[in-house]
Parts: structure tokens; sequence; C-alpha cells
């Protein structure tokens, strides 16, 4: 599968199959607009928002390393609740469909995070809510975020499966309400095989048999991977150490928190690995077969890119090289 090709997943359409997966960088009104304004993204990905919004704090952000082009951050989810998210998107979408006189193919991929299913359903509402206008049903997908390695007291739910049977269920319960409702995991990196097989197996539950498709699933995507979490870089490790704004001197670590979460060159290998297992395991499967994978980690070169792609990725995103170079990140991977 090729970066120029056509990739559908579910009821969405992502052309070029390359994309901007949930990051500090997709985070505004301003930097969402950009990303889906370029050519270059096939989809955007809006960074992951709760109903709430996420208390911030000051120890939050994020450094590049000084030898390759990695990334480690602190960040948790975004301050902005969902809502905030969905009416930017409703005007980003508005605008590009009153400025063609044919429907915008690209979609948005909406992260989200929840602790609760209590939490989830009216998430999903308000989603719905804005899908619910008809040039918008095929151009807004959800992506659940099982794999924030920053939440203080809270692991990352997708290295406990189980954990998150209950909300996988109300997604599973929206999805057979209204099959074209396109659904994705964000899933951590894993490092052993029967991290795959529970991931797997729980998914498993969620077969169905369709009319049409046959026997499918009612998660659409998997996007592999997130940061790898506990990882740890002193200051003269980064380009600039992170600084607290009470503190104008650099702490001992390159983050405050001194361990946050691991990206770029530095997980490629990782996220390849999970990326190529995911790819075979559902394979095995006439449930899963259909569940595509949107490759990312340490996607900063097009020798990278191909890479994703030969591990099994029908998209492959992007969030380090992002920060890194901005939009024109997408010319340096499209070249
Ligand atoms: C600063 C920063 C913020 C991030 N925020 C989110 C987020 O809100 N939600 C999410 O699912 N992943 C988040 N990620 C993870 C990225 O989407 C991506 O999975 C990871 O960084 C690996 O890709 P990369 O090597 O291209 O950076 C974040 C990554 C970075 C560097």
């Amino acid at each position: 599968m090729g970066q120029g090709e056509l990739v559908q997943i579910g009821s969405i359409t992502i052309s070029p199959a390359l994309i901007n997966t949930a990051c500090a960088w997709a985070s505004s009104f301003d930097q969402l607009q950009a990303l889906y304004l370029t050519s270059l993204t096939g989809a955007v990905t809006t960074r992951t928002s709760t109903l709430k919004g996420y208390n911030e704090s000051s120890s939050c952000g994020v450094v590049f390393t000084s030898s390759s082009t990695s990334s480690l951050n602190s960040y948790g989810y975004s301050p902005l609740p969902l809502s905030v998210y969905l009416g930017w998107v409703k005007e980003i979408l508005s605008d590009a469909i009153a400025s063609s006189n044919r429907k915008p193919l690209k979609p948005f991929i909406i992260s989200i995070t929840a602790c609760s299913t209590e939490e989830l359903v009216p998430m999903i509402s308000l989603v719905q809510e804005l899908r619910s206008t008809p040039m918008f049903s095929s151009l807004i997908a959800i992506e659940l975020n099982t794999s924030c390695p920053n939440v203080s007291h809270a692991s990352p739910s997708g290295y406990a499966p189980s954990s998150i049977r209950p909300l996988l269920r109300t997604l599973y319960e929206a999805h057979m309400r209204d099959k074209s409702l396109v659904i994705g995991l964000k899933l951590p990196p894993y490092t052993h095989r029967g991290q795959f097989d529970d991931m797997i197996s729980l998914l498993m539950e969620f077969n169905y048999n369709d009319a049409n498709k046959g026997r499918c699933n009612s998660f659409a995507f998997l996007t592999c991977t997130n940061t790898l979490g506990n990882s740890l870089l002193f200051p003269d490790q980064v380009t600039e150490a992170l600084r607290t704004p009470e503190s104008k001197v650099t702490t001992e670590f390159a983050v405050p928190t001194a361990v946050g979460g691991l990206a770029g060159d530095a997980i490629h290998a990782l996220s390849l690995g999970n990326v190529y297992t995911f790819h075979q395991l559902l394979l095995e499967n006439d449930g899963l077969r259909g569940i595509s994978i949107i490759g990312v980690g340490g996607v900063t070169s097009p020798a990278a890119l191909a890479r994703m792609h030969k591990a099994g990725a029908s998209v492959v995103g992007i969030a380090t090289l992002l920060g890194k170079e901005g939009i024109r990140a997408f010319e340096l991977l499209s070249n």
C-alpha cells in the first residue's frame, strides 16, 4: 500500500495515506486548520480531549533530542473539552464545503478518552450530534486513546485490556446503532506477545455478522503506537530542557516530571514491530481481518514511511516530526 493511494476505513476515505496523529501540535484552531488545508494530509487527528477538559499543570511540555528526531513529553490530555474541538471541526468542514462545490473528502479523526462509560456516553452523543448533519457523517471518526503514559495515578488502560472492556462495549453499541460510525483505538507500544494476544482476544468479543460484509468487527482501525512511557532524558541530551514558568532554572531532568513519553526515531523499531505483529494477528481472524492499521512512531523520513507500509500499515501518522518541522514535515515525507 503506497502513500499516494486512497484508503477506505469504514465510511471514511483517507487520501493521501499520511496524517497527523493526536498531539500537542493538533491542539488549537489554527493548527487544525493548517493541517486540514494542506493537500499533503489525508485526514486530521485532533489532540485527545475529554468531556470536561484536562487540568494541565505547568510541568507539562515537550523536548526534542539533540542527536536524532526524537521527543519526550509530559503532556496529559488537552485542557480544552471535546465540545470545543467539535465546534472547530464543524467550522473547518463547513468552510471547506462552502469554498468547494463538491463535498470535501478529508475526514477528521476525533481523539477522545474517558475513564468511565458515564463519561464516554455523552462524548459519543456529542460526536453523533455533529455527524447527524448528512454532509459530515462520512467525515468524522472517533479514536479512543487508551495509551497516554503521562496521567498520574492512571496507567495507560491499553496495558490492561480487560479494564477497557466496558468502554469498548459502549463504543460497540454505538457502532451497532449506526454502522457508519468509524471507531478506532490508539494503543500503547507492546513489548511481548501476551500483550498482543490479550488485545486481540478482547477485540474478538466485538466481532459480529453483517449482512453485506460477513464476519466483521465494530472497530475499524488500530493506531499503533502511542509514546513509550516512563522514559527519561537528561538536559544535555535535548536541544532545550523544559523549564517551569515558576523556576527559570533548568531542572535536573529534560522534563520536570523526570519521566515522560518517548517518541520519534527512538521508538521507530518498536512501533514497526507493533504494526507488524498486529497486522499478522488480525489476518488470522475472520472478524478482525478488516481492521486497518494506522502506523505511527518514528516516521521522520520517506524511508521510515515506506517501512511502516511494509510492516502492515495502510495509513501512516506523525507527531514528533510535525512538532519539529511544522506543516513542512508532510513535504519532507512526501518527497
Ligand atoms: C507532544 C506530544 C503530545 C502527544 N499527545 C497525544 C495525545 O493527545 N493523544 C494521543 O493519542 N497521542 C499523543 N501523542 C502521541 C503521538 O500521537 C504518537 O503516537 C507518538 O508521538 C509516536 O509518533 P511520533 O514518533 O511520530 O511522534 C503525543 C505525542 C507528542 C510528542
